[in-house]
């Protein structure tokens, strides 16, 4: 544990007695580490999550904590660390597998490539309007958890990118460090209905009396909780000087803002690996009303299984792969990850270099997976 807590506190900055909780946190069993002789010189964590794509939970490896001590940088050990990682997902069944990088090439080497969002939005709290106060909000209770859980993954299941989180990235958000958010809750219409929406934000202070709110997680099911939210947050406007939160380009409270004076930045691209793709195209579904079959041929370096000629047919909403087929079209493994998740289309792939094939064929792979732009909201 010592060594680990070495090399993660000095590879991210943070003090060393907040590496072993976040350790813990993660799970002791989803730590990997690199050898040599008896010295730990890298680590990175697993997170068991899932992320919806398609309107399905499609089971994925989080990646996070990757790190190699400072003395052992620049030899390999990063590189073989996630190798190993990537056969092991694929060994445990993992269709798919996500992370934050602070390089693209180390990476990239292993097959992962960027396929979507993560912005932060800053509005003037001054430049948001309470047009509806007409529901209740309410501070959220203990016991108003699992309502909350299910909030969230009836609204997710529709945002391609977004997490099926777990504890740790529930933690995250209640938990900020050295943050103590509140959560409010906006029940639905009628008995049973579940929660409308909900926030979880906290006040950070400014040298003056001000503060800037920061919101750790916000969802608006309905156009009702859209309004209300935005009201809610605009109540905070007398020393409130703006709010932010991670958020998409086309979210629905961005598209409500009544507004211009926002700022929206491209905070990071999370990278993708289709570690199985069989699985991968089958856990995710379509569109209803497409009825296509798509040839590819796959190369992939690493794992070798996902190499070679497979059909995915798509009817009813629903994918199914067999191997063989006339591999119309050539993609390398890493576009299949940024075009399953729709982030780049067939002709941005073709132009990358990772996609190749007849413009007709391209063109129906760019309908099988269009979608709205891939984002998510978290960050581990
Ligand atoms: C990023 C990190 C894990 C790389 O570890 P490593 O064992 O040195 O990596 P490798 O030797 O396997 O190098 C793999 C590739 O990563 C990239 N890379 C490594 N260090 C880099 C740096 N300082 N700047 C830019 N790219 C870098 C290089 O492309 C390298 O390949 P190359 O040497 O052939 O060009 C290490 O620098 C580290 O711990 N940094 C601090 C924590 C961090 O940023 N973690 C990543 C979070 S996603």
């Amino acid at each position: 544990m010592g060594a680990l807590v070495e090399i993660l506190s000095w590879s991210f900055g943070f003090p060393p007695a907040d590496a072993e909780p976040w350790l813990r946190r993660g799970g002791l069993d989803n730590i990997r580490v690199l050898r040599r002789g008896k010295a730990i010189v890298a680590c990175l964590l697993l997170i068991p999550m899932g992320q919806f794509f398609g309107g399905r939970s499609v089971r994925m490896a989080g990646v996070a904590g990757v790190a190699t001590a400072a003395t052992a940088r620049g030899t390999g050990a990063a590189t073989v660390l996630m190798r190993s990682a990537v056969e092991e997902m694929r060994a445990s069944g993992y269709p798919i597998s996500t992370l934050y990088p602070a390089t693209r090439t180390l990476y990239r080497r292993v097959g992962y490539e960027p396929a979507g969002g993560r912005f932060e939005l800053t509005v003037p709290i001054g430049a948001l309007k309470a047009v509806d106060r007409s529901t209740e909000m309410r501070a959220a209770e203990p016991e108003d958890e699992a309502a909350i859980a299910e909030a969230y993954a009836a609204y997710a299941r529709d945002m391609p990118g977004h997490l099926d989180r777990g504890d740790y990235i529930w933690h995250r958000i209640k938990n900020p460090r050295g943050e103590s958010p509140r959560g409010f809750v906006l029940e639905g219409e009628g008995r049973g209905a579940g929660l409308d929406g909900y926030v979880f934000l906290y006040e950070k202070k400014r040298p003056t009396y001000h503060y800037d709110l920061r919101i750790t997680d916000i969802v608006a099911r309905t156009p009702r909780a859209v309004r209300r939210l935005l009201s809610f947050l605009a109540d905070h406007g007398t020393l409130g000087e703006t709010a932010a939160w991670y958020t998409g380009p086309a979210s629905r409270l961005v598209q409500a803002l009544p507004e211009v004076g926002y700022t929206l930045y491209l905070q990071d691209h999370w990278m993708l690996r289709i570690v199985d793709v069989k699985a991968a195209l089958q856990a995710r579904d379509y569109v209803e009303g497409i009825e296509t079959d798509l040839h590819f041929q796959i190369t992939d370096d690493l794992l070798p299984e996902n190499a070679g000629r497979f059909v995915l047919e798509v009817a009813g909403g629903k994918g199914r792969v067999r191997r063989g087929g006339r591999g119309r079209i050539r993609l390398d493994i890493r576009g299949l990850a940024a075009l399953y998740s729709g982030h780049l289309t067939p002709i941005s792939l073709e132009a990358a270099g990772l996609m190749e094939g007849a413009r007709a064929e391209l063109s129906r792979a760019g309908a099988v997976f269009a979608g709205p732009a891939p984002w998510m909201p978290d960050m581990f």
